[in-house]
């Protein structure tokens, strides 16, 4: 017998209900004023100062190292989801040369698709559905997907200029905090460009350990300084034990070492931890690429290479071109020692305050082409500032800032 087919539209549902929790991406309101921009043309070319994806190249001896690797047809077959044990071990003496920290690359140390996949997948290893992720109120939007994705309830711990833009989970309600399963920390922080002494780790891992919350650490932007006082790993902290303490903390390659497309990063934690992020990834992928593992084994044994150190060198005269121009502008920022972005408080608007963050950030795509992310796309207590990305030539900079310095905020 013949169907007859159905003219009526179907009404499966077809995204869950997770799915639909998941906020709009920071990027897409954004992306769709730089196209608008561009389709005015021919104006002044559009800079964008907004992802935060190194624009320079892989150093070579990075790129070298791959072509290498990719010519061993070994390394074409299915990689050991874990990570090679190569690729651990160099991890764990990345960790112990940098850090100080030992650990064993058996127990402790497992390869990510770049950290944004442990940080993602984390939530599905270890909180159970209905409770609560602490997150940083003004974050990377991964922490909160991760929990929304394992229908867990991310809580925000404020963040303020006042208190150094550290997560003030005494603020967070005592019913949030009982029911809290995991809490992440980041710095350098995206966005706000902060650092923190080890102190703050043994803080947080003291608040963790009190109520019985696993802590999460994330490092991407270890590599990138501009002082004598390098960022520290969690795990360096006063009484924090690889051991004893079921805490994880995640390394990437990507800023560092300029290799965001590369999709490569590590957790090191507790190995209870460890298991289960591995556990969850065995069902779901089948770990980074064999060749992009030797690469990265190359990336992290020579962290201390010449072309890493000249990264940061260029990154510091951006910095100096950032902190005049923002200057210029009659923003606030403090100079951050570490990091892929400077924070800055909106100039002041017609009404003698500064300005609400997508205001600004609309009209400066607008009237100036140039790109910058509102700190209301990571939280409200971002609504009156906004992110710069350090992610072109300092002259470019330097003249994003001068077509910004033309405008009047107060009109
Ligand atoms: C704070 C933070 N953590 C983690 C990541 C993820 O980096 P990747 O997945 O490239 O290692 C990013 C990327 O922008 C980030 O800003």
């Amino acid at each position: 017998m013949n169907a007859t087919p159905s003219t009526a539209s179907p009404t499966l549902d077809v995204q869950s209900a997770r799915l639909r929790a998941l906020p709009t991406y920071l990027f897409h309101r954004l992306d769709k004023a730089k196209a608008e921009y561009r389709a005015r043309g021919p104006g002044k070319p559009l800079i964008d100062l907004g992802v935060g994806d190194p624009d320079r190249p892989t150093p070579d001896f990075i790129v070298s190292a791959l072509r290498q690797a990719v010519k061993n047809p070994s390394t074409h077959r299915y990689p050991p989801s874990k990570g090679s044990a190569k690729f651990r071990q160099a991890a764990a003496r990345f960790m112990d040369r940098r850090f100080g920290v030992s650990c064993d690359p058996d127990r402790h140390i497992l390869a990510c698709i770049g950290s944004k996949e442990g940080i993602a997948h984390l939530p599905l290893a270890v909180v159970d559905s209905g409770r609560t992720v602490l997150c940083p109120s003004l974050g990377y939007p991964v922490y909160h997907a991760g929990a929304v994705l394992a229908d867990a309830r991310p809580v925000n711990m404020p963040m303020r200029e006042a208190s150094g833009w550290t997560p003030l989970w005494e603020e967070v309600s005592p019913q949030d905090v009982q029911n809290a399963a995991l809490m992440w920390v980041n710095y350098p922080n995206n966005p706000t460009g902060a650092s923190v002494p080890l102190e703050f780790y043994a803080q947080a891992a003291t608040f963790a350990r009190d109520n019985s919350i696993m802590l999460a650490s994330d490092q991407a932007y270890s590599e990138l300084y501009y002082s004598e006082v390098t960022p520290d790993s969690l795990w360096k902290a006063n009484g924090l034990d690889l051991e004893a303490d079921p805490f994880i903390e995640f390394h990437s390659l990507s800023k560092g070492f300029n290799m965001t497309g590369w999709r490569i990063g590590f957790a090191v934690g507790n190995r209870a931890v460890i298991d289960a992020l591995a556990k969850v990834k065995g069902p779901i992928d089948s770990g980074v690429f064999s060749a992009v593992q030797e690469a990265g084994i190359v990336a992290l044994e020579n962290y201390d290479h010449e072309d890493i150190a000249a990264l940061r060198a260029m990154y510091t005269e951006r910095l100096d071109a950032t902190m005049d121009g923002v200057q210029k502008i009659g923003a606030k920022a403090q100079r951050p020692g570490a990091g892929l972005f400077i924070w800055a408080q909106c100039p002041k608007g017609p009404d003698g305050q500064p300005m609400d963050s997508w205001d600004f950030a609309m009209r400066s795509i607008d009237e100036a082409g140039v790109s910058l992310v509102p700190g209301a796309g990571f939280g409200n207590d971002g609504t009156h500032w906004f992110r710069i990305a350090m992610t072109v030539e300092a002259e470019q900079m330097a003249e994003a800032f001068e077509r910004l310095a033309a405008i009047d905020w107060t009109a």
